[in-house]
């Protein structure tokens, strides 16, 4: 939420910090602003909308500079005006800064700043500026770390200032920053991501800690001012993951980076002659494995939904009864934990505010933590005592897809696991390896309907409602296409437990509400079938996804999509991909923003 990028170095700022914000434009695109510090003193631009927008505005001229500050913006106080972008200002137009996160005392302090500071935004942001100038004492850094005592809420802040043209000062509580490292020159952002072009090397910086970056080097202080030191870390991303590579969305490349990802999630897990898996950094003993009597699956939106799918997983694997939390509802809820629940935390970006709640309040309570997380060195990956990274590379599109995947090729890794230590023989271990082997191939053979998908989609785009219908392992692939459908198309839509239907939800059933169920061969094909059946005798139109050979599937409707047999316990891994598809081309077909909808972020970091 919100993007910062800031760089000090020997190069001209502006070309890299617009590249940057690029790179960062999927976590707020409301509007953009730059600030670059020459030999002519400070330029500023900020321009409402996307950074092609900002880019417009600075057209043809320079702005000259070897330091500066940037800001792509996703509002959460005061309305999408130029005067709200970043980056903000205090009277004086000497301090400069960018700020992510909230500032929940900004109208406290805004009042007792108001007789003698004037305020050009409505911003909570801008409160800061004023604040670290009437602390400035002709030290940037103690300035900074002195405002910073009197703000209650949350930052990822970088500040510069007119007198000081060899410091940035970057701050964090709450809201992520990475400090990236390369020959005589420095970078602060976000995330990675915008990074990766120029170094590997960086180090995350942690809540309560300020960092003043020069051309000679950085240092790590505690908002007390006591120096730090602070291990660096290599990021293994490439940075050709992070590019579109000739797709024409991020979302389209993401799907068709599923087969690829997620062999690096199984990449070196895997004992085939044990016919189990290991995941070293879950920092579990078999012992401790075997004292687990519960397991809370927690997290957001499209990773709450593996989570779902992780309790199918977990339940059947190792019959331990298991249980899942949106984090915004467990983080207030008086949730019964103790030494021998596992939670599972489960996040791509690592840095969603609920989720990161969530981690504190389990540990709180005693459970046994571990993150399930793609990006390294986020927050909880590293504030969970353990957990083991996705490997799904750099995921842009807002819509996840293949974050959501390796979620629950990891899960079903640690499931096998666990398994093998409890109940699981050698035999039924090796058969599910065999089967997650056998899992890229099959996706192949989903993704090459794609113009099938698109086909479907043409036909349905003038639809306005859509139900999402599945059983068992399906119900939560239902939710996910369901979401991804609303979060691209902004097209409502409803994911439904086929068995519930008749408890309320048949009421809807008419022909122009399109019902795409998911019917596949497994467990409970009767079951599903029954209830299909039940929609088309009541006018339902039905877009089937169907196991190839189930030639019966036809008679249910003429829209089909079939997908390659699998255990029933992998059966998302496939489902999902088609769902995935057939948002991505309604969007598409809609003229929808795909890899930027509306009203939202990739990154959840405000709660
Ligand atoms: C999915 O398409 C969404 N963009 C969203 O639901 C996302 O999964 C959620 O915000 C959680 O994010 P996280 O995995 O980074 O924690």
């Amino acid at each position: 939420m919100c993007g910062i990028i800031g760089y000090i170095g020997i190069k001209q700022a502006t070309p890299l910090l617009l590249q940057g914000l690029r790179r960062l434009e999927y976590r707020g695109y409301d509007s953009a602003g730059i600030a670059v510090l020459g030999q002519h003193g400070i330029s500023i631009e900020r321009a409402v909308g996307r950074i092609d927008n900002l880019i417009d505005k600075i057209g043809g001229h320079t702005i000259e500079g070897t330091m500066g500050i940037a800001h792509t913006r996703w509002a959460t106080h005061g309305g999408v005006t130029e005067f709200n972008a970043h980056p903000h200002r205090g009277c004086g137009e000497d301090i400069i800064l960018v700020h992510n996160g909230i500032i929940e005392n900004y109208r406290e302090l805004r009042k007792e700043f108001s007789e003698k500071h004037t305020f050009v935004s409505q911003t909570d942001s801008e409160i800061l500026a004023h604040l670290i100038e009437s602390h400035y004492d002709g030290n940037l850094r103690h300035s900074v770390a002195q405002a910073l005592q009197h703000v209650h809420g949350t930052y990822g802040l970088v500040v510069m200032h007119r007198d000081h043209p060899d410091t940035l000062i970057c701050a964090r509580m709450g809201s992520p920053l990475v400090i990236g490292m390369a020959d005589g020159e420095y970078y602060v952002a976000s995330d990675p991501t915008p990074l990766l072009t120029h170094t590997k090397d960086v180090t995350f910086l942690d809540d309560g800690e300020i960092a003043e970056l020069t051309r000679e080097g950085i240092n790590i202080y505690t908002l007390r001012e006591t120096r730090i030191h602070k291990d660096i870390q290599h990021i293994d991303w490439d940075d050709e993951q992070a590019q579109k590579q000739g797709y024409p969305h991020f979302m389209l490349k993401e799907i068709f980076d599923q087969p690829t990802v997620y062999k690096d999630a199984l990449r070196g897990r895997i004992i085939e002659d044990e016919g189990t898996a290991y995941l070293g950094g879950l920092n579990l003993t078999p012992e401790e494995i075997r004292n687990v009597n519960r397991i809370v699956f927690v997290a957001c939106g499209t990773a709450y939904h593996t989570g779902m799918i992780g309790k199918y997983i977990f339940e059947r694997l190792m019959e331990i009864p298991c249980e899942v939390d949106v984090a915004s509802e467990f983080r207030y809820r008086d949730c019964v934990l103790d030494e021998h629940t596992l939670v599972f935390v489960i996040s791509q970006s690592g840095e969603t505010a609920d989720t990161l709640a969530a981690v504190r309040e389990a540990k709180r309570k005693g459970a046994i933590v571990r993150g399930i997380v793609n990006v390294v060195g986020s927050t909880i990956a590293r504030e969970t005592e353990g957990g083991t990274y996705i490997h799904a590379g750099p995921e842009l599109a807002v819509a996840s897809t293949k974050a959501y995947t390796n979620m629950i090729a990891v899960l079903l890794l640690a499931a096998l696991e666990f398994s093998r230590m409890k109940k699981m023989n050698v035999a039924a271990g090796q058969r599910m390896i065999h089967a997650l082997y056998e899992i890229p191939e099959k996706m192949k053979k989903m993704l090459e309907q794609s113009e099938h998908i698109k086909t479907l989609a043409e036909k349905h785009k003038e639809y306005r409602d859509f139900l999402f219908l599945g059983r068992g392992v399906n119900y939560p692939v239902a939710l996910e296409g369901s979401l991804k459908l609303k979060e691209i198309s902004y097209i409502h839509s409803e994911g439904y437990p086929a068995g519930e239907m008749k408890h309320g939800v048949n009421a809807l059933l008419d022909p122009a509400f399109p019902v795409f169920a998911i019917m596949t061969k497994n467990s409970l094909y009767e079951k599903m079938r029954s209830n299909i059946e039940e929609v088309r005798a009541r006018g339902g139109k039905i877009i089937l996804l169907a196991t190839e050979g189930d030639e019966d599937a036809r008679d249910f409707s003429e829209d089909i999509i079939f997908a390659p047999p699998t255990m029933e316990l992998l059966e998302p891994l496939l489902n999902t991909l088609p769902l995935q598809l057939f948002a991505y081309h309604m969007a598409v077909a809609l003229g929808r923003d795909v890899d930027r909808p509306r009203n939202l972020a990739k990154s959840v970091t405000v709660e």
